[in-house]
C-alpha cells in the first residue's frame, strides 16, 4: 500500500497559525487568489445582469398573459440571485470585495441584458444568455483545477443550474 504523500500533522498545526487573519484563505491555498475573484466578480455580474433581464422579462410576459413562461422567468431571477450570493460570500471568503456597483454591472458582465419586445425574443435572449453562462462557468471550472475546490465546486453546481435553464428556455422557445 502506497502512504498519501501528505503534510504532517506539526507543520499543519504552525502553518494554520500563520496570517490567521487571513481566515479561510491558509498558507496551502494553491490558485492565484487576486485572479479567482476577478472570476467571481465577473460571475457575480454576469448573475446580477441576469437577475435583472428575467425580472424585466417576468413583468413583462405576465403583462402578455404567457403564463408558463412567466413563471419560469420568474424562478430563474430568483435562482440567478441566489448564484449571485453564493459567489459574492466566495468572495468575502477569499478576501475581496463583491461588486455590486451598478455602473459596472454590463461592463463586467459575460451576458448580456437584452429587454425583448416579444416573448419570443425574451425567451430567445435568455437561452443565448444561459448559453454564454455555460460556456464561460466551464472554462473557469477548467481554469481552477485542483487549485480551489471550494470555488470550483461552487461554480459547478452553478453550472448544473445554468445548463437546466438554458434547457427550460429551449423548451419553451419551441413551442413558441
Ligand atoms: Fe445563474
Ligand atoms: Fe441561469
Amino acid at each position: 500500500m502506497t502512504q498519501a504523500q501528505l503534510t504532517d500533522v506539526a507543520t499543519l498545526r504552525s502553518r494554520a497559525r500563520q496570517n490567521v487573519e487571513n481566515g479561510a484563505v491558509t498558507e496551502g491555498y494553491d490558485a492565484d487568489r487576486q485572479e479567482i475573484i476577478r472570476l467571481l466578480n465577473e460571475s457575480l455580474a454576469t448573475e446580477l445582469v441576469c437577475v435583472l433581464r428575467y425580472k424585466r422579462h417576468y413583468f413583462m410576459a405576465n403583462g402578455l398573459k404567457a403564463s408558463v413562461a412567466a413563471d419560469e422567468f420568474l424562478e430563474h431571477a430568483t435562482q440567478e440571485a441566489e448564484h449571485a450570493d453564493k459567489l459574492a460570500e466566495r468572495i468575502v471568503q477569499l478576501g475581496g470585495e463583491p461588486e455590486f456597483n451598478p455602473d459596472l454591472l454590463s461592463k463586467n458582465s459575460h451576458a448580456q441584458y437584452v429587454a425583448g419586445n416579444t416573448l419570443k425574443e425574451m425567451v430567445y435572449e435568455d437561452l443565448v444568455a444561459e448559453r454564454i453562462a455555460v460556456d464561460s462557468y466551464r472554462e473557469i471550472i477548467q481554469y481552477i483545477g485542483d487549485k480551489d475546490p471550494t470555488t470550483r465546486r461552487i461554480f459547478e453546481d452553478i453550472l448544473a443550474q445554468e445548463e437546466e435553464h438554458a434547457d427550460d428556455m429551449a423548451d419553451i422557445l419551441q413551442d413558441l
